[in-house]
């Protein structure tokens, strides 16, 4: 049986204890991380959140607690009193905080014993991710959780510093509400009380923090949980944390200008680190040519051509045949990379394929000239025009990609990110951050044959765009900005529209009817009738900001209970079918189960 706590209680942390404290008599709590025996002499490393530290059990000096000390595994959760003295010559640890003391024990409490636990309680375990989701409690143990977790906490408390401190609000809005749209599914959650009905689990609380601004509040800010039914991937999951910011009577600039003192504080506070302001800023059709997509990393070079009108008239007939279709082709020059093997050619056609690239032509360069499947169909008027717009030098390697200009984009922007980091060109230690901003209003969806609001349907355009609005939807730019860091989106806001008007016309636009958008978002109309202030903001993806303070290439490290690709809790085993009783109260009939 485990001893009590009784009235011992801590006196320093597992991570503090150094020379200073040399003599003196200590209680630590902890688990146990490892019993090693050395001839009769039992050490154990005992841990808690702020560190390790050896704690000695000597059947010399100390015998009844030693005998005690043999029941002692992994994971037991200790209460030790001793005395702390320096390790002796050579056995000091110079990798561990407390690495040249230990702790002589005198008096032992087992305060819970454990099962053997699944993996060792280490940083650098091979273990698969589904047994470290599975024991989760256990996995949140290892030293590097715990830092990530730390370092979260910290996050979000500068955070609330910085915006406590510039006279924003800490509000909080509704869980159980409406169809917030962001372009996700959502999730929806049955009344009880109101037979068939549903509400909606927020994908952000964006028109709420709009309904404060209308509501006199002026600055809000929340930290906040938002839900989204998508596709996972290493940044997403289906629940994820914004900070998420509102302001009224301002423009992009006062909106930017918080981000980046919101920024330069959290990376002070968090890394010591002293941020370059303002960002640098690009426009979206600027970010496009020159790197493919919408949030490039711009940490490294291998920017992309355009060469559509050099190669419109060649007698290559792919290139040719894509311009005349209203597509483009674009380049990317792998500098010095001429040596790449058929097969690495190959693996990279390959990687481009999965974006959707139908093929890719290359061209080496060569001292003595073009190594390449297409150089023949090429005039020497146009091998000397590419050569000078792609700055073709001996040694380099040119891919191309001939396509509609959302599919070139995407795949050579995406294997220049794939080629980065394949060629050791990206410098880790490095934070580059970036605007992206002049987003257009609409993009088309082949699929669903309308338009669609590229940020979300409330971010106003530029005023010299409206009268295109009803014409040329497709050529409206929009007042919207994405903060981007190392290639990944880390915030996204705009200014928003606040005039009935004008937001019953961009409704039109999306192809809703009146009807529609009265029964779906009146409430906003009505709201924006009753004396709206000029407003816009932003909102930050906490989970990606701490992934990349972190140092981790995924969020599900730096959230604490984290979903599968499949949205599954593994610890919890959710989501569940209900129990019948449940369902029945709720009026709703299942027609198909999930295979387990
Ligand atoms: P947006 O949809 O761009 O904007 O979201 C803001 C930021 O939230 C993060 N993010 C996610 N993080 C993890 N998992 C996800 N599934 C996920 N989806 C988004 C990203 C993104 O930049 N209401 C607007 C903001 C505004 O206009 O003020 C909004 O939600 O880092
Ligand atoms: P093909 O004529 O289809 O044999 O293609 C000749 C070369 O052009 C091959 O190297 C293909 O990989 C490349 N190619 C084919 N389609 C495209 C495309 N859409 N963009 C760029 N290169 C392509």
């Amino acid at each position: 049986m485990a001893d009590r706590l009784g009235d011992m209680r801590r006196t320093h942390s597992c991570g503090e204890l150094g020379a200073a404290e040399v003599g003196r008599e200590v209680v630590l709590m902890g688990w146990v991380l490892r019993r090693r025996d050395h001839g009769g002499v039992i050490f154990v490393d005992l841990r808690d959140r702020e560190g390790i530290t050896q704690v000695v059990f000597n059947p010399e000096m100390a015998p009844e607690v030693h005998a005690k000390a043999h029941v002692i595994r992994s994971e037991f959760v200790l209460g030790v009193r001793g005395r702390v003295r320096l390790r002796p010559e050579g056995m000091v640890n110079p990798n561990l905080a407390t690495g040249a003391i230990e702790v002589l024990v005198f008096e032992l409490k087992v305060l819970n014993s454990a099962q053997n636990p699944p993996f060792l309680v280490e940083d650098n375990v091979e273990v698969s991710e589904a047994t470290r989701l599975k024991h989760r409690h256990v996995d949140l143990r290892r030293p590097r959780l715990q830092r990530n977790l730390m370092l979260r906490h910290q996050a979000a408390a500068s955070v609330r510093a910085t915006l406590n401190g510039l006279g924003f609000l800490d509000l909080e809005t509704p869980f159980l509400t409406r169809s917030t749209p962001e372009g996700a599914r959502d999730y929806l959650v049955p009344s009880r009380v109101n037979p068939g009905m549903f509400y909606a689990l927020p994908q952000s609380p964006q028109l709420f923090k709009q309904l404060f601004m209308i509501s006199g509040f002026d600055r809000y800010y929340q930290i906040v949980r938002c839900f989204r039914d998508e596709d996972l991937r290493a940044d997403r999951q289906p629940e994820f944390t914004q900070i998420d910011i509102e302001m009224s009577f301002v423009g992009e600039e006062d909106v930017m200008g918080v981000a980046e003192r919101l920024m330069i504080a959290l990376f002070k506070h968090v890394l010591d680190l002293d941020l370059a302001t303002p960002f640098p800023r690009l426009s979206y059709d600027e970010a496009m040519g020159r790197y493919g997509l919408d949030k490039p990393d711009t940490r490294f070079g291998l920017e992309l051509t355009d060469v559509s009108d050099i190669v419109a008239g060649s007698g290559f007939k792919v290139f040719a045949e894509a311009v005349a279709k209203g597509g483009i082709v674009k380049a990317l020059n792998a500098k010095g990379c001429s040596n790449l093997s058929r097969k690495e050619i190959d693996d990279l056609t390959a990687f481009v394929a999965v974006y959707r690239a139908k093929g890719m032509a290359w061209i080496k360069v060569r001292e003595d000239g073009w190594q390449s499947p297409i150089a023949k169909f090429f005039t020497d008027a146009e091998k000397h025009s590419l050569a000078e717009r792609i700055d073709m030098q001996p040694g380099d390697v040119v891919f191309f990609v001939a396509d509609q200009a959302a599919v070139a984009n995407d795949s050579l922007g995406q294997l220049r990110n794939h080629l980065g980091q394949k060629l050791g060109l990206i410098d880790a230690k490095r934070f580059n951050f970036l605007w992206v901003t002049r987003f257009p209003m609409f993009e088309y969806d082949e699929a669903e044959k309308r338009y669609q609001a590229l940020h979300h349907p409330f971010t106003a355009p530029l005023e010299e765009d409206y009268e295109k609005l009803e014409t040329a939807p497709l050529a409206v730019k929009s007042r919207a900005y994405d903060l981007v860091l190392n290639g990944f989106e880390v915030g996204g806001g705009s200014i928003r529209i606040h005039q009935r008007e004008l937001q019953e016309r961009i409704f039109k636009t999306l192809g809703m009817h009146p009807e529609g958008y009265a029964e779906k978002f009146g409430f906003l109309l009505s709201a924006l009738d009753s004396g709206a202030p000029p407003h816009g903001g932003i909102a930050f993806g906490l989970d990606r900001l701490v992934m990349l303070l972190c140092g981790e290439s995924s969020i599900r490290d730096v959230i604490a209970f984290p979903k599968t690709q499949k949205a599954a809790c593994l610890l919890t085993s959710a989501p569940s079918i209900p129990d019948q009783a449940q369902l029945d109260e709720l009026f709703i009939r299942i027609s198909q189960t999930a295979k387990p």
